[in-house]
């Protein structure tokens, strides 16, 4: 049967690249974004474009029937950041738009759901270098401990009822595309941007917090891969660790300062320092690799220099 895709949160950083890669692979008007906001105009334009809050069964159960809908990629959430300052709104958020997805599987009005979890489940407790798939997981955020609820949840609707749920523990993940919103890692794409524009970046996470980091391509073929590999093949149905690069600030900077030399960057670390000294620097995707073939492409030097050509046509 066709493919027919809802993507739920299309206006966001992975939104937004996810919807542009799934309307080349199975046909724009096979692919219907939607978003409580706008999108950039590619977006908008590009294919089919709903309003929708995630939060709202009735309205993600009405585009599922008036799209005759096969598979569901739930991005929408509120990141770490955001979270912690409205955990009440981001629980509600996080948790009961995936409770609608899970739910439409369930009642078999939908085939395939991908949610996105976090490298956020992973706590002080957690192995820090890495970090193997099954292992203590202690978040301290309200963003991890609704990503570790997801995950759970999500492994119960498979083993329960049958849902073909995939899911990957994404690392902070960068773009030139489209900015995160309310992020930890979010740093890792402001230095970019504040390079080209000022030559000078304020980071609010200290030089040395080594972080799980991901070029966008990487993240978009991972998502593609697992979601087209053979149900027999996933093992894993909370979530998968998944790795590309491993980098902090002061790395960063000297990558940075191979195009531009007078690159300065000084350290005001703020809440989300103690957010980012919660997490793990690296990550073990043994598992991913073994079960669906995974491999990053994408290095630090390379991604660099991606960043750095594309922003500067921008902001020129
Ligand atoms: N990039 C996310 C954040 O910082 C991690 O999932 O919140």
């Amino acid at each position: 049967m066709e493919k027919r895709i809802l993507i739920i949160g299309a206006s966001g950083q992975i939104g937004t690249e996810l919807t542009s890669f799934l309307r080349d692979e199975y046909g724009a008007e096979n692919v219907i974004a939607c978003d409580i906001k706008e999108g950039n105009d590619e977006l908008m334009n590009g294919g089919p474009f709903e309003f929708l809050d995630a939060t709202d069964f009735n309205k993600i159960e009405a585009l599922v029937l008036k799209y005759t809908i096969t598979d569901v990629y739930l991005m929408a959430a509120m990141l770490s950041a955001t979270a912690e300052k409205h955990p009440m709104k981001a629980w509600d958020l996080n948790m009961s738009s995936l409770f609608h997805v899970l739910n439409l599987a369930k009642d078999k009005k939908i085939e395939k759901v991908f949610w996105p979890s976090s490298i956020a489940v992973f706590g002080v407790t957690t192995p820090r270098t890495k970090t193997p798939q099954h292992t203590i997981t202690e978040p301290s955020t309200v963003y991890g401990i609704s990503k570790l609820t997801g995950e759970r949840w999500c492994e119960y609707y498979h083993q329960q009822y049958g849902v073909d749920v995939r899911s990957i523990r994404y690392p902070g993940l960068i773009s030139y595309k489209t900015q995160p919103g309310g992020g930890t890692t979010d740093y890792a794409v402001e230095i970019y941007h504040k390079a080209l524009q000022e030559g000078a970046y304020s980071c609010f996470l200290n030089g040395n917090t080594k972080l799980p980091m991901m070029y966008m391509d990487d993240a978009i073929r991972a998502t593609f891969m697992l979601m087209e590999a053979p149900s027999e093949n996933i093992t894993i149905r909370s979530s998968y660790n998944l790795s590309a690069l491993s980098f902090d600030a002061e790395e960063i900077t000297e990558s940075i300062k191979k195009h531009i030399p007078d690159f300065s960057i000084s350290y005001e670390p703020d809440f989300r320092q103690a957010i980012a000294d919660s997490w793990p620097d690296s990550i073990d995707d043994a598992q991913a690799q073994k079960d669906w073939g995974w491999k990053s492409e994408v290095s630090l030097d390379e991604m660099t220099a991606i960043m750095l050509k594309h922003l500067k046509t921008q902001y020129q």
